[in-house]
């Protein structure tokens, strides 16, 4: 009778164990979230659809709610696949952030022009951005909790970057932004959203930007960090600072495009994740087409569980951390900024299972409580 109950027991905790996904591990510091591809939402399959189930509890679309997608041309709206992640979210019984409304990327030519294709002007422009913000704000209030309202307007040096949002409207483009989404759902958590923001002088920059806003009395809710990063670079130091600077400002932090390439950085690429610089490929930058060496595996998992502890140390102030990807054979990193190349940047592997990177992940917070 003891030893069958103790069996019992035995089993009840191995399953339970399984059945914990990273949401649950990390359920009282921050959000777990991952994305949906394109491919995923038009034809949803088993197997990412158990890991969305298991792993996370906040989803965000890879591009379907982009410009581009969401509204291509002058003609109208295509909703389709955006309306498919709601319903997956609602299947995983997951939140949802909307990403992203005004970019300088991914965002049609049409937008900027009239008829003959001239520049339109401030106020036309101004016009289209807020009737473009309210109808996915008011389409979505539901079902979207926060919005990556500007993103990555910042140069490297930290002034504001040249973008056909800025030559026509001027550099109030994203106050004008923020302020036409918090008329649209007073609700939603409004989040200016870039990369790089580890390095000192565009951290400042995003730390000016954010506090002019709020001085403004715009509302803004987060700064989301990116984090597409490398196996030995930025550094932990770096990235804890940022944390702290825009923690000090008053607003959420948030990690939101997790991804650790393990392949070399083509040298005349600029390191970030700006999506028109692509490198021309060469072999001696794919090293690892066939598979990983062990070493690397295991500085992988070194390095998240080095990110995650600090993001653990600091959960006070960060609110959610969403991978930009679920498993390595989706990642955009196969194909950016060199195209064609295998990466293993994610905590899965190209098989959906589990690689020694989740497991560094998921004891972070047990390691920390002893
Ligand atoms: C990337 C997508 O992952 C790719 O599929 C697409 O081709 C380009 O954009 N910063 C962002 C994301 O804010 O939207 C980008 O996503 C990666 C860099």
């Amino acid at each position: 009778m003891v030893k069958s109950l103790s069996l019992l027991v035995g089993v009840l905790c191995a399953s339970m164990a399984s059945a914990q996904g990273l949401k649950d591990i990390y359920q009282d510091a921050f959000l777990i979230g991952s994305i949906a591809s394109h491919q995923q939402l038009t034809h949803p399959d088993a197997q990412t659809r158990a890991l969305f189930q298991r792993e996370f509890n906040v989803l965000t679309a890879e591009n379907d709610m982009k410009w581009q997608r969401i509204y291509p041309s002058p003609e109208g709206y295509n909703f389709a696949a955006a309306d498919a992640l709601m319903q997956q979210a609602e299947d995983c019984q997951c939140q949802v952030v909307g990403h992203t409304l005004i970019w300088h990327q991914q965002t049609p030519d049409w937008v900027f022009e009239d008829e003959s294709g001239k520049p339109v002007s401030r106020e036309v422009l101004l016009s289209r951005m807020q009737s473009h913000i309210s109808t996915l704000m008011t389409r979505y209030k539901n079902d979207v909790y926060g919005w990556d309202v500007v993103n990555e307007a910042l140069n490297e040096d930290g002034t504001l970057r040249d973008s056909r949002w800025r030559d026509i409207i001027g550099d109030d483009y994203i106050a004008q932004a923020f302020r036409f989404a918090a008329e649209a759902d007073p609700d939603a958590e409004l989040y200016y959203n870039d990369y790089n923001l580890n390095a000192p002088a565009k951290r400042d920059g995003a730390v000016r930007l954010v506090k002019s806003l709020l001085a403004q009395g715009i509302k803004v809710s987060g700064i989301g960090m990116q984090a597409h990063y490398m196996l030995h670079s930025p550094k932990v130091s770096q990235v804890e600072a940022s944390i702290q600077a825009f923690a000090s400002l008053g607003v959420e932090v948030m990690i939101t495009e997790l991804d650790i390439s393990v392949l070399p950085f083509p040298k005349q690429a600029a390191i970030g994740a700006e999506i028109s610089e692509i490198a021309a490929y060469a072999e001696e930058l794919n090293p690892y087409a066939k598979q990983l060496p062990q070493e690397v595996q295991t500085a992988l998992a070194q390095r998240y569980q080095d990110l995650f502890t600090l993001f653990y140390q600091h959960r006070k102030s960060i609110s959610r951390v969403t991978f930009w990807g679920t498993h390595d054979g989706t990642s955009w990193k196969n194909n950016w900024p060199v195209r064609g190349r295998t990466d293993y940047p994610l905590l899965f592997d190209r098989d959906g299972k589990p690689k020694p990177a989740y497991d560094a992940v998921a004891t972070v917070p047990s390691v920390m409580a002893q």
